[in-house]
């Protein structure tokens, strides 16, 4: 008999609704929200309100398009965090109704774990390219950069995590001060394919084990723009491809000097990349730059689970689910949670 789980997704900016059968995607729907483009940044009560929205039709059409009835669901997986809290109470809120109404189980689902899971969805029964145990995946996404070991379905330990800013928060925060929109790390990857990445340099931090720090390089790039536009007011329109290829260039190199350290001092060679910032060009091109260099077996994730989306929800829910690993129709979203 199989095993069909529906997830839900709604943490922060995206309502998202996917099912999934045996491990293979049957439907993956995501409505993204544009109301926060005007604010440079996503608003979390104007979050919540596009969520409840977006959520009934959003789950009607991921059991449409999965061309089952919702009386075949088996379990209902939702992130309950981390992530904006009011965005949280929606997805949970929904589930609880949904999997009381057809009385079945409830998955809570920890939306880190679920990144890292997204390598184990499968595009059709005969898809076998999922890494193997134990693995090291980096994390990177607009509130995350973390280095886990990955020993298996369930079972996750964060070894390295930012002390300060996440990777796409530096991205999107150097972006903002060149006057780009919200989020930037889509534009900065675009224009530093045409810009020289040693035009300028910036700091990298000096952090102990294997943790990651990216404040500094942002108060570095700052500064960079600070003073030279003292003397050129175009500076930042003149120089913008190279500012970004040197920027994208740094945070690149600080990703992986922790990565690899880690990689080479539990001698594990299969490494994944997650999460919304491994879309980055410069990030893949690492990966596969180190994957000739020290025989690395790399696991890149499909574009469209890069960002957030409810499939890698419904995955989790999926090995959460053969391991009986339930929870009560009483549980609470929260806003911080460790993996
Ligand atoms: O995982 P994600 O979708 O959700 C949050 O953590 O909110 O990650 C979003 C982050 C943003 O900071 C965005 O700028 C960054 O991922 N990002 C990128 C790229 N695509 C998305 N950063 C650099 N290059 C990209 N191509």
């Amino acid at each position: 008999m199989s095993t069909i789980i529906l997830g839900i997704e709604s943490s922060c900016d995206d309502t998202s609704a996917a099912v999934i059968r045996d491990g293979v995607i049957m439907s993956n729907v995501i409505a993204s929200q544009a109301v926060h483009e005007a604010f440079g940044g996503v608003v979390p009560e104007l979050a919540s309100r596009a969520h409840q929205q977006n959520i009934i039709p959003v789950v009607s059409e991921a059991i449409k398009r999965a061309g089952i009835a919702k009386e075949e669901l088996n379990a209902i997986a939702f992130t309950r965090g981390p992530g904006l809290l009011g965005s949280l109470l929606v997805g949970t809120s929904f589930a609880k109704g949904l999997a009381t109404s057809l009385n079945i189980p409830m998955v809570d689902v920890n939306h880190l774990q679920a990144h890292v899971l997204a390598h184990f969805i499968k595009e059709s029964e005969d898809d076998n390219d999922q890494p193997s145990f134990p693995f090291l995946c980096l994390l990177v996404s607009g509130g995350n950069s973390q280095i886990i070991l990955v020993k298996a379905y369930n079972d996750m330990e964060v070894i390295g995590q930012t002390i300060d800013d996440a990777a796409g928060e530096a991205f999107d925060k150097c972006a903002k001060v060149m006057g780009m929109p919200y989020p930037g790390g889509p534009i900065v990857d675009r224009l530093a394919k045409e810009g020289n990445p040693k035009a300028f340099v910036l700091s990298k931090p000096h952090i102990a084990g294997y943790n990651y720090s990216f404040s500094g390089l942002k108060t570095s790039f700052l500064y960079l723009l600070r003073d030279n536009l003292k003397e050129n007011p175009d500076f930042i329109e003149k120089n913008k491809a190279d500012l970004c290829a040197s920027l994208q260039a740094t945070v690149v190199s600080i990703l992986m000097d922790k990565l690899y350290r880690a990689a080479r001092d539990l001698g594990i060679k299969e490494v994944a990349v997650a999460g919304g910032v491994s879309a980055n060009s410069g990030v893949r091109g690492a990966f596969e730059d180190y994957s000739k260099r020290y025989g690395w077996k790399i696991h890149l994730p499909k574009f469209a689970f890069t960002t957030d989306n409810a499939a890698m929800v419904a995955i989790t829910g999926y090995y959460k689910f053969l391991d009986k690993q339930f929870c009560p129709v009483s549980e609470v979203p929260f806003a911080r949670v460790e993996l």
